[in-house]
């Protein structure tokens, strides 16, 4: 193991708790981002996007539109996992587990290095942000350390995923909290839409309102700050499902006024599957329950890590958690996430020029992203999404029977997006 590499453990001599904290990319992994970063600086905008796809491993000749499902990985994210995995094979016999060996375990460490940059991204202090494995702990850490009370009512809407609504209503069935569903309907084009058919449900016995920042079947992107703060005014509680945000829209925790915000990293902003995070506010977080409670489970001054400590896991993971952070940083948080608008943008203009093809997702911008649903007249989903693979190689995904959802990422390009468009016009 390189000396670089023992450097940057730090030690502490505080019991588990302090398991060896790592600043996890070797500098030979930095460097190679930096020549990344510098072969692509002078690039005009088309060749910078091809030579970004050139960058992931995906085979040439074939596309992935799956994004909203699982993202792929950067190679440069891909290798620092499996480096990092061999590293600790290869080095474990001569690892001090409790000396300047690599980190065996993720599930003990504060991993400050990776929460603080991901609190620039998001905007809100490392403490208040855990590392867990996906939006649905995120649900359900939240759900399970809240203390609510028969009778207290809560307000979900009847677009949510497994992991924005099963914790809620287990909880109605275990502790006899009442749960609602508002109605948002589909497809749906104005944001007060959306804020009436939350708000309606508003009674004096709401205690929580728990809603997608971005509806997982359509893409709706919704009006999330103006639910939190018709909330915050009442004191009731919010929890925001964002498994399909960071990486797909700039998501600033502060401006959004929201109590508890969950996301899937796995998915936009391609880190190795496994990767997610809870933010709980710091007014709040202290009312929250560790539902995995382990050595820190009564820390108080850093909150964060008391809810994310989960026992033994792979902590190459984390490796390419923090790799995928620098990648986004290293293209940019704008340009990335203008590059998604702008295709997902220029998808929906083009479907919208299409005859047989109805836009199940919003006809408003202010509510897209890079995710549009939509069917094809005569063919269901599952056809559809054949019909592009056998025709085209591309690879969108199907939702139920009828319905296409179609991902663009960075690694799309306007070409991948024209081919789906003359297939669809063929059929
Ligand atoms: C809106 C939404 N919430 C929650 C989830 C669950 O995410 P995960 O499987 O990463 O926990 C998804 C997954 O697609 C989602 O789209």
């Amino acid at each position: 193991m390189s000396n670089s590499r023992r450097n940057f453990i730090k030690k502490s001599a505080i019991g588990l708790s302090a398991i060896p904290t790592l600043g996890f990319i070797s500098k030979s992994n930095k460097e190679s981002l930096s020549n990344i970063k510098s072969s692509l600086s002078d690039l005009s905008d088309n060749s910078y996007w091809s030579e970004v796809r050139n960058l992931f491993p995906t085979k040439k000749n074939q596309t992935y539109f799956n994004n909203g499902t699982l993202g792929v990985q950067p190679n440069y994210v891909l290798n620092s996992v499996i480096k990092d995995m061999q590293n600790n094979a290869i080095n474990g016999a001569e690892t001090d587990y409790k000396g300047n060996g690599p980190n065996l375990l993720s599930g003990y460490a504060d991993f400050i290095s990776i929460r603080e940059k991901i609190g620039k991204i998001i905007n809100c202090d490392y403490k208040e942000i855990s590392l867990i494995q996906n939006a649905t702990f995120g649900m359900n850490f939240v759900a399970n350390g809240i203390d609510l009370k028969k009778g207290d009512e809560v307000i979900n809407t009847d677009q949510e995923h497994g992991g924005g609504f099963a914790a809620w209503r287990q909880l109605a069935k275990r502790k006899g909290i009442v749960y609602k569903q508002a109605h948002i309907p589909v497809p749906v084009n104005s944001k007060e839409e959306i804020i009436n058919s939350i708000v309606s449900l508003i009674t004096k016995k709401t205690k929580l309102i728990a809603v997608p920042h971005i509806v997982s079947v359509y893409g709706t992107v919704m009006p999330i700050k103006e639910i939190c703060s018709v909330a915050k005014s009442k004191g009731i509680f919010t929890v925001i499902d964002g498994a399909q945000t960071v990486g797909q829209i700039d998501v600033n925790v502060k401006d959004l006024g929201c109590d508890a915000y969950y996301s899937s990293l796995h998915k936009w902003l391609l880190s190795p599957a496994g990767n997610g995070i809870l933010y709980l506010d710091k007014s709040i977080s202290s009312t929250i329950w560790a539902t995995l409670s382990s050595y820190n489970w009564d820390n108080n001054t850093d909150i964060g890590f008391k809810l994310q400590q989960s026992g033994t896991g792979n902590p190459s993971l984390l490796v390419g958690l923090e790799a995928s952070l620098d990648f986004f940083n290293m293209i940019g948080k704008e340009k990335w996430l203008n590059r998604i608008k702008f295709l997902g943008k220029f998808l929906r203009d083009n479907l919208k020029t299409l005859d047989n093809v109805d836009l199940i997702s919003s006809s408003n911008e202010i509510l897209c992203a890079g995710l549009t649903t939509y069917k094809v007249e005569g063919v269901t989903g599952p056809e559809l999404q054949k019909v592009m693979w056998d025709k085209e190689r591309l690879q969108p995904r199907s939702v139920g029977k009828e319905l296409l959802r179609h991902s663009v990422h960075i690694y799309n390009s306007e070409d991948e997006i024209s081919r789906a468009i003359e297939v669809i016009k063929n059929i």
